[in-house]
């Protein structure tokens, strides 16, 4: 059988207005039960599932690759939110395509000739993102920052969750919030929680990665509810 035979996608990302979103980090959920996990979030209204592709070598951990979200695919209809820390992501990309992912995401510390990927990642039929570290400047991604569906903004040096959320990045985000178009997402990675999410929110942030705060809690679903709400109160203000 082909896990991926079903996939299904969420077809709203790139055209709907900027409304805010929940993207649950699988990495904090517990391994030996991801089906029931996933299916638990998406239930209980998660926008997107990050899915945190760590290869060694980009990063100094090790998480899972395509053939784990290959699996998940048949099993939900949430939007797959790809992002590869890997050392090579023209390489991988198709797998990842073909397993189910509806956006990738790059780093752009990775690459070297940036267009070139975007058009790579972009020509197998999915959504494109590019990612950049806590220090990495925003003239890095600037020659394809309008080629992309989303931005990913690292507020933590990644590798692992539960780190605790750098503020000096939010100087960057308002900067990019004012670059991008209305169609345009803007995200954010590491260390979100329900204080952190209201300062990033504040900034233009549009869709927010949570591992720890979510999979971490005893009622992940309630703790869904309570970042949304205070992301929302936020952007209502
Ligand atoms: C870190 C990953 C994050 C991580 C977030 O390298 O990209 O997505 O899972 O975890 P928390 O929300 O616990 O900081
Ligand atoms: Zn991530």
């Amino acid at each position: 059988m082909n896990p991926a035979s079903n996939t299904v996608s969420s077809p709203d990302f790139a055209l709907s207005t900027p409304r805010m979103r929940i993207a649950p980090s699988l990495l904090a959920a517990d391994f030996s039960r991801l089906r029931d996990d996933v299916a638990r979030i998406e239930e209980g209204g998660a926008d997107l599932l990050h899915l945190d592709v760590m290869d060694g070598h980009f990063v100094p951990n090790i998480s899972f690759g395509p053939s784990l979200i290959e699996w998940l695919r048949p099993h939900s209809k949430l939007f797959f939110d790809a992002h590869l820390m890997i050392t090579d992501p023209e390489k991988y990309a198709e797998a990842f395509a073909k397993a189910g992912c509806d956006l990738i995401t790059f780093h752009i510390e990775t690459v070297d000739e940036p267009a070139r990927v975007v058009d790579h990642i972009r020509n197998l039929g999915v959504n494109v993102g590019v990612c950049i570290n806590p220090t990495t400047e925003i003239d890095t991604i600037a020659s394809i920052l309008s080629d992309v569906d989303m931005v990913l903004v690292m507020s933590v040096w990644p590798g692992f969750g539960g780190q605790k959320f750098i503020a000096d990045v939010l100087p960057k985000v308002r900067e990019l919030r004012k670059l991008l178009a209305p169609h345009q997402r803007l995200e954010i990675d590491g260390g979100i929680d329900p204080a952190t999410i209201i300062a990033a929110a504040e900034a233009g942030v549009d869709t927010f990665v949570a591992g720890s705060a979510i999979f971490g809690k005893d009622d992940p679903v309630q703790a869904m509810a309570a970042l949304r709400h205070a992301a929302q109160n936020e952007q209502g203000a």
